[in-house]
Formats: C-alpha cells, structure tokens, sequence
C-alpha cells in the first residue's frame, strides 16, 4: 500500500517560528506530504487559525478531573486539533511517563478521534547492551495498535544530539516495528524518524522503504531547513 509521507515539525517549548502562519509557510500541509505542526499549547489556537494541520506535544488520558496543568484529549479535539504526540522521550524521562501510562493517552487520543503519534526508541545504553529491540518490542506491545495510529522511532540517543541513527539502522528498526504490527496494519500504518533529521540526512533515510517520514525537532524550528526536508519528500514522492 502506498503510504503518504507525513513531516512532523515538534516546535518543543518554543514560540513558532517566523513566518510559520503565512501564506507561504513551509508548515502548510502538502497534496503529495502531509505537514503536521505540534506547537506549545499557548500557540495552538494560533496554529489552527492559520489553517495548518496541528497537534500538541501531550494529553492526558483522562477526560477531566483534578489534573493540575493537564490538558485532555476530547479538550484537543474540541479545540481543532489533528494530532498529539503520545510517550515523546522527553516525557518519558522528564514527566515520568511509563509504557502503560503511554497506551493510556493513545487510547484516549483514538477515541476522541485524534490521530496519536507514539514515540518509541531505546538509549544509547540500551543499544550498548544490544537490547534495542526487546525495548522497542515492549513499548509496541503495550498500545492500542488501531488504523489511526502513527509511529514514531526516535532513539534517545538521537534526539538533539546532532548524531543520527544511519539510514541502515534506521530501517532495521523500522522494518522490525512494521514486522509487529498486526497483519492488517503492516503495509498501511506510517512510521517516521525523529532524531536529528536535517536537510542534509533526510534524503537517505527518506529513501528507505520502511521510513514514511520524520518527526523533526530542532531543524524544525528553522523554516528554511523545514522547508528544505519537506522538499526533499515531496521530490522523491513525486519522482516515483
Ligand atoms: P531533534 O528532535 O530533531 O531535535 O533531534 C526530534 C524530536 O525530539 O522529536
């Protein structure tokens, strides 16, 4: 099945970047990509006003209740969004979030019908022990794993350090992930890269046949280095 490339631009706790709601933006979404933002929740209705495809960084599996600073997913829905990102690493080490505290928000994200994208990824300690999949393997196991979902393997090690997982091993991962999924998702369910993608990596590993596209952090916060990944995908999509 062909799979749509999706860029996702994580601006973190950022303020959007210059020029990101005019006409002309680079996080406008595409015909041939699709162009997910995923901004702090301050800049959300901003986002969404602008017409761009949104998402926020997290949500509570909850509804409502006595959940100091939390924000639930039929509360993002309601307000217009696209996505959220469920289990980023930052969370995971920063706010304590578990695997099953994970499943919990995609579960509340698919039921409010938003379209989860869940981080998955080992440390650089893991892999030192060559134990990257057995995590990776559990943090699948755990979610709800329905047609809405989108991946994400993001190996901690990756993330904002400027080194890059290799389009290899990159891919072996992915084709790992895909090779979890239940039969009826394998060949429909998106998995990006997020882990330092920059203009300069992302021809390579959007090149390869298990990488659908990349959830972008620092590089995302430069809308020329943006809009150069988001060409590179919509060249390569459209040259097949
Ligand atoms: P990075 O972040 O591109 O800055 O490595 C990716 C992410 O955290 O999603």
């Amino acid at each position: 099945m062909d799979r749509k490339p999706l860029i996702a631009a994580n601006w973190k706790m950022n303020s959007a970047p210059a020029g990101a709601y005019s006409e002309d933006s680079p996080y406008r979404t595409h015909s041939a990509v699709d162009i997910y933002v995923f901004p702090t929740f301050l800049d959300l209705p901003a986002a969404i006003h602008a017409g761009l495809i949104v998402g926020a960084q997290c949500g509570h599996s909850e509804a409502s209740g006595a959940h100091t600073g939390d924000v639930s997913m039929p509360m993002l829905a309601a307000a217009g969004c696209h996505s959220v990102l469920c289990g980023h690493s930052e969370r995971r080490a920063g706010h304590g979030e578990t695997n099953e505290i994970v499943a919990a928000q995609a579960i509340a994200a698919l039921e409010a019908k938003l379209h989860p994208i869940v981080c998955v990824g080992e440390t650089a300690q893991d892999r030192d022990h060559k134990k990257e999949k057995g995590i990776v393997e559990k943090q699948i196991s755990c979610l709800p794993l329905e047609s809405n979902i989108i991946l994400a393997y993001e190996p901690v090690w990756a993330i904002g350090t400027g080194k890059t997982a290799s389009p290899e091993q990159a891919e072996e991962m992915h084709a790992f992930i895909r090779s979890l999924l239940p039969a009826d998702m394998r060949s429909s369910t998106r998995i990006l890269y997020g882990g330092s993608v920059k203009p300069a990596n992302a021809e390579e590993l959007l090149r390869k046949p298990d990488i659908d596209g990349f959830l972008v952090g620092g590089a995302s916060l430069d809308p020329a280095a943006f809009r150069s990944i988001v060409m590179t995908a919509i060249a390569l999509k459209t040259s097949l």
